[in-house]
């Protein structure tokens, strides 16, 4: 624990608001509401900002789908060649007889990158998806 000065504050929230936080933060195992609020008002602000500055990121896009699904497969390939200068690799694992997981490892401004990794989890007949992003640490 580093011993940085706090600044108390006092927040009025409506009931059923703070119950459903009070149990978000059991789930996520944590101790104090103060941790859990300072955590998710770091994610808030670090995600105002990327996206105020259009942020360069490299993020991967996991994606699970049936290969079964008429022009799935298709349908991804076109949406990923539509964006072949951010795409730097895709990886193609088959689960099991019917599923396929992809995850696709992007590079680019984080508006487009989320755009594209909504438009990829969002095709129908994808599973699940999911995008995470990490900044590059280079000017937009
Ligand atoms: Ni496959």
């Amino acid at each position: 624990m580093s011993k940085e000065k706090v600044t108390r504050i006092g927040v009025s929230l409506p009931p059923d608001l703070l119950a459903e936080f009070d149990d978000f933060m059991a789930q996520k195992g944590y101790a104090t509401r103060s941790k859990a609020l300072a955590d998710l008002m770091r994610e808030a602000l670090l995600r105002h900002e990327w996206e105020e500055e259009d942020t360069e990121v490299m993020g991967a896009v996991t994606i699970v789908y049936d290969h079964h699904t008429r022009g799935l497969a298709a349908r991804l390939t076109d949406i990923q060649h539509d964006h072949h200068d951010s795409i730097i690799a895709t990886t193609h694992v088959h689960i099991d007889h019917d599923r396929c997981m992809e995850i696709i490892l992007l590079k680019g401004p984080v508006k487009a990158m989320r755009t594209l990794g909504d438009r990829l989890i969002s095709a129908r007949g994808v599973l699940h998806g999911k995008t995470i992003f990490v900044a590059t640490g280079n000017e937009p």
